[in-house]
Parts: structure tokens; C-alpha cells; sequence
């Protein structure tokens, strides 16, 4: 995710805003750039790539100034490049601003400002504040910030800088991070601690709708009417490590409690507002194809390959169409038969994977149109599909993959319904009905995150283990098989999932007095048949941990332990129903003392075959 700096007082601010971006790094980027006033005008000078390409175009040439912001970029609306990177500036060059998020409504507010005369240099949604700025401004600095905020619709973090009003930055939030450090003759603001824990640990904490006037000699916080709020100082506490995580202990856990944001921001804008349909304004292939589309692959890797499990279920069922889903490393070299009316979606966190990128091109060589879900704008395989829609999910650090497992899954679901209201396959009763049920699922998983120590206590009963077995039906055999690959790899510990009903096809021999049996029953449908299996393994004295919807009064009595998530549909359930799978692996592995972070022999990134 993109990250912010400011800063005013009476020091050099390109120090500070380079420094403090330098501190932002571990989040992930693909540009940078900072603005620095010197009194007269503002300088920009921005860079795509690392910071330090950025240090190497300035050389000696610092600006210099005592104000300034500065902004590392995590592509989102337009590739990476110099155009597109932050800050971004209005028609005069008086006013530029930094941007975390995404501004919902800005092809709207683009048309408009282009209609009156305002010319946009870049593909950004960030662009349109200080143009807006541009065109409210009449001498009152605060008040246009104010028609700004009112204007906008989304999720951000801003700060906002005007050569007409020196010594002064203005900064407002809405469901994303910004934090305002209180220095002595000299302040700053940042979207994480991280940027200015060497300079102060005073902080305010600022929360949605608010805003801040911040100048060398004091802070004033208001919401957006004017009206002040009174704040506490929140003091850091953390070393500068931990702040890196959030407070959290590993990027794997505060991955795993980002997860309601994540999937706010891969929902955010793909709705409609009256909650009746799906929107994908950036598929454009016509209607007639999709209409013609009589094969689906999806084909990926690991934890994506697992999403494409669940996406190849809401696609037979929303859009009635056949869908193959592929391992990338098998697909290519299995002769899959394709043509013209053949699409293949592939899915990849990172979009550079090797045997995902080469099964994209072999798709595309044998004829097949393709589509990418990624989480990475400009990555590898966004570049080599015909089309793609991004996950929004932000960059993730630790090698288990977690809110990139739950974003592909939201964008698998909008895929399915999208498909299914130009195929005309589904009711609109029943889509209301999801996309209603959609909307409550990052709210969900905030639920499902309140509750881990009966997670914990589990993880620490049976983490010494050497076997465990994942078992479910349907939806649930798909988060079996995710649960398993979590722990494993970060636990070590052999897991295996099966499709509940295979057991009795050989697997139950492996049953044995004591062995512990994770059970996923949330799917309504099949309750009746994973309840005989849970009785199977219940039999040969496993010991079972259910995991079941709230409104489960069945499961308790013939398992050991259950684990419970909020009651939704039961198609939405694999987003809830994966969380106590990531947390259960995630404290196994620290009653184990392995590196949760970084696993024995894997990477983040897999780029070879
Ligand atoms: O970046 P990708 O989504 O293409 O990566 C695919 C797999 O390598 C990845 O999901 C892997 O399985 C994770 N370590 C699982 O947590």
C-alpha cells in the first residue's frame, strides 16, 4: 500500500520526507516522489521505481524548503510510471497533495473539472483533489480542503499543500491510516509510525472525517463542518520493528487482521449503490462474448489456486458455465483444448509467478482470451492478459497468503455474478441477495478476528502433533484445502485435506485414536453427509474440531471442540469460515517456534518453474 509523509517546522523537510519514506519501505511500491516548498514555489520531483533511483535523480539538487510532503506509491489506477507517481499538482502548480486509497467517484469529478478547462497529466483518481482544490480556492485555504472532502467519495488519506499558505499542511482520513507527530517547532504527519518514530513519539491518531490544520507551532483537529475535536496524545510504545507490523507481532497476523479493509477496498466501487447488481467497469469485452463463453479455465498456483477451486463453484452456479480449474505448472503441459470461445482466468497475488505467467501465455498461443486477477498493478501477468481485475487487497509481506486468499475470492464471487446478469442465469432476487450478504462480509470477518483464544488454546493443545487432517464437503473441501496448505507451511506440520466423503475410499486407515480432524461444516447443503464423515473419524477416536456458522446448534454434540462464525449464505461462508484456518496455522506455528514470517524454503515471490 502506497505510503504518506509531511512535513513542516524549521528543518530541511526533503531529509525528513526522504528519510521517513525510507521507513516505508517494508510496505511495498512501485514509486516515489516528494514536493517541497521553498518559499516561493513548489518543487515535484517524483520517480518510478525504488527510492533510491529517486536519491540518484536528485543527486546533490535536494530541494530545499521547510515544508513538504512525500509519497510512496502502490499502483492502483494507472501503471507505474513518473506521471502517475505522487504528489500530484493542479493546472498552476499552487497546489499538490499525496493520496492513500481510492476516490470512488473521480471519473465523474474528472469530466466535470475537464469541462471547465483542467488539464490532467496523469491516469490517477488522485488527481482530481487538486484540481477540485484548484477550483474551490478563493484565499481560504481550510474551506476548500472542506468543498474538497464534501466532493469526494472512497477511502484516503491525504495531505494537502498550497504555495499561497506557507507553513501550512492540511491532512484528513477516511478508512485508511494517518498519524500526526508531534514534534517541537516542528510537526509531521505520516500513514504509519514507522515514518516518524525517530523524530517524536507523540502522535495524534487521526479517525475518519476528521481533518487537520498542522503548522510548526500546533495542530487544530476538526471534522469537516470546522467544528473542533478535542484529542488525546497517543503515546508509541513500540520499537520501531514492531511498528513496522502495526503493533502486531508478525506481517502474517496483521495480513491475516487487515482482511476487513482488504475486502471493503476490492468491493469498493464494484457494487451498484442500491445494492441490485455487480459493476466491472474495467472488463470491456463485449457482451456477446461472454454471452458465447462455453469454457472456463482458471488456472494458479498454491493459495490462488485454492481461490480459483472456490471460483470455478460461482461460476458453474451463478453463470452456468463449465469451468476447469488447473494447477499452472500441470495445465501447460496437458494439452488443454481450447478455442475461440474459451477463456482462462488466471489468479496470482504477486503476478509474477512462473508457472502461472507461462500457462497464461501457453493459453493464449493456443487461442483462448484471458483474464488476470492479481493483486499488483503493472506486474508480469497483468501485462500479458487481455484484461484484468485487480484485488486491491495491498501489498503482502509474509509468504502465507491470507487477505490475498480472501480478496481473490470476493473478485471470484463478482466474476461469477457479473457473468451471471449477462447471461441472464441468475435471478435478481438472488443476486440482491449476495451482493447484500457481500456487504456485511468485511464487518464479518471483524467478528470472526474478536474471538482467538479458544484458537489459541487449540493451537497450543495439538500444535506438538505431526499429522492433522482438514476434512469438508463442497465449499468446504476448498477451505480444507487452504487450511491445510496454511499450516504446513508455516507450522511444518503434515496436514492433508480431504474431501470429507473420500475418506472411507482409503484415507480413514490414517484415522487413529487422538489424531486431531479439523471439520468444516458450514455448507447446508451437504450438512447431513459431513456429519456421517465427522461420526467416521469420531469413531476411530480422532479428536474433532468443527468449524460451523452461529446458528449451528448441531455440531457441538458430536464433535470435540467447535469453532463458530457468523451465520451469511452459504456461498459467502468460505471468507469467514478461512480466518480461524489462518489464525489456528499462525498460532501453531508459535507454539513451535518457527519463523512465521519467512518458512523454511519458501519465497514470497516463485519465479522460477
Ligand atoms: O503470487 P501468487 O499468488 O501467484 O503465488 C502463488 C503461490 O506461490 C502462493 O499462493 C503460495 O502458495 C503461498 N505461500 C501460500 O500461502
Amino acid at each position: 500500500m502506497c505510503g504518506i509523509v509531511g512535513y513542516v517546522g524549521d528543518g530541511e523537510a526533503a531529509r525528513f520526507l526522504l528519510e521517513g519514506l525510507t521507513k516505508l519501505e517494508y510496505r511495498g511500491y512501485d514509486s516515489a516522489g516528494i514536493a517541497v516548498f521553498d518559499g516561493e514555489k513548489i518543487r515535484v520531483e517524483k520517480s518510478v521505481g525504488r527510492l533510491a533511483e529517486l536519491k540518484e535523480k536528485l543527486g546533490d539538487n535536494i530541494p530545499v524548503g521547510t515544508m513538504g510532503i512525500g509519497h510512496t506509491r502502490w499502483a492502483t489506477h494507472g501503471r507505474p510510471s513518473d506521471l502517475n507517481s505522487h504528489p500530484h499538482t493542479d493546472c498552476a502548480g499552487d497546489f499538490v497533495v499525496v493520496h492513500n486509497g481510492i476516490i470512488e467517484n473521480y471519473l465523474a469529478l474528472k469530466e466535470e473539472l475537464i469541462k471547465k478547462g483542467h488539464k490532467f497529466l496523469s491516469e490517477t483518481d488522485t488527481e482530481v483533489l487538486p484540481h477540485l482544490l484548484e477550483e474551490f480556492y478563493d484565499g481560504d485555504f481550510e474551506a476548500a480542503v472542506r468543498e474538497v472532502l464534501r466532493r469526494i467519495e472512497g477511502s484516503y488519506s491525504i495531505v494537502f499543500m498550497s504555495r499561497n499558505d506557507p507553513g501550512k499542511l492540511i491532512c484528513s482520513k477516511q478508512d485508511n491510516p494517518l498519524v500526526i507527530g508531534l514534534g517541537k517547532g516542528e510537526n509531521f504527519i505520516a500513514s504509519d509510525i514507522p515514518a516518524i518514530i525517530a523524530h517524536t513519539r507523540r502522535t495524534y491518531i487521526l479517525s475518519d472525517g476528521e481533518m487537520a490544520v498542522v503548522t510548526k507551532v500546533g495542530v487544530a483537529i476538526m471534522n469537516y463542518a470546522g467544528v473542533p475535536v478535542r484529542k488525546k496524545v497517543f503515546e508509541v510504545n513500540w520499537n520501531a520493528e514492531a511498528a513496522e507490523k502495526g503493533g502486531f507481532e508478525h506481517f502474517m497476523l496483521k495480513e491475516i487482521h487487515e482482511q476487513p479493509k482488504a475486502v471493503r477496498a476490492t468491493l469498493s466501487g464494484r457494487i451498484e449503490k442500491d445494492g441490485s447488481a455487480v459493476v466491472l467497469e474495467e472488463l470491456s469485452w463485449d457482451k456477446a462474448f461472454l454471452n458465447d463463453v462455453r469454457k472456463i479455465f482458471i488456472v494458479a498456483c498454491g493459495t490462488a489456486y485454492h481461490a480459483g477451486l472456490v471460483g470455478k463453484y460461482y461460476i458453474e452456479n451463478m453463470a452456468r458455465i463449465s469451468v476447469e480449474c488447473d494447477i499452472a505448472s500441470e495445465f501447460r503441459y496437458r494439452s488443454p483444448i481450447i478455442d475461440e470461445h474459451t477463456l482462462t482466468i488466471v489468479v496470482s497475488q504477486s503476478g509474477e509467478t512462473i508457472d502461472t505467467l507461462a500457462a497464461l501465455k501457453e493459453a493464449k498461443r493456443l487461442g483462448s482470451k484471458t483474464l488476470a486477477v492479481t493483486n499488483v498493478v503493472g506486474s508480469s501477468i497483468a501485462r500479458e492478459a487481455d484484461q484484468v481485475v485487480y484485488t486491491w487487497a495491498g501489498p503482502e509481506i509474509a509468504v502465507a497468503s491470507t487477505k490475498a486468499y480472501t480478496t481473490q475470492l470476493i473478485v471470484m464471487l463478482l466474476l461469477g455474478l457479473y457473468m451471471a446478469q449477462i447471461r441472464d442465469s441468475l435471478p435478481k432476487e438472488r443476486i440482491e441477495e449476495l451482493v447484500n450478504g457481500l456487504k456485511e462480509i468485511p464487518t464479518q470477518i471483524s467478528r470472526t478476528l474478536e474471538d482467538v483464544d479458544p484458537i489459541k488454546t487449540f493451537a497450543r493443545r495439538y500444535g506438538f502433533n505431526e499429522h492433522v487432517f482438514f476434512i469438508g464437503r463442497s465449499l468446504d473441501y476448498d477451505v480444507a484445502l487452504e487450511g491445510s496448505l496454511k499450516l504446513k507451511e508455516i507450522s511444518y506440520i503434515h496436514a492433508e485435506a480431504y474431501a470429507a466423503g473420500e475418506l472411507k475410499h482409503g484415507t480413514l486407515a490414517l484415522i487413529v485414536d487422538s489424531l486431531p480432524v479439523i471439520a468444516i461444516a458450514t455448507q447446508k447443503s451437504v450438512y447431513e453427509k459431513t456429519l456421517s464423515n465427522i461420526k467416521e473419524v469420531k469413531a476411530r477416536d480422532a479428536v474433532v474440531i468443527g468449524i460451523a456458522s452461529d446458528t449451528d446448534t448441531e455440531l457441538e454434540k458430536y464433535v470435540d471442540h467447535v469453532i463458530k462464525v457468523p451465520e451469511t449464505d452459504e456461498m459467502l461462508i468460505p471468507l469467514l469460515a478461512v480466518v480461524p484456518l489462518q489464525l489456528l496455522a499462525y498460532y501453531a506455528a508459535i507454539t513451535r517456534g518457527c519463523d512465521v514470517d519467512k518458512p523454511r524454503n519458501l519465497a514470497k515471490s516463485v519465479t522460477v518453474e
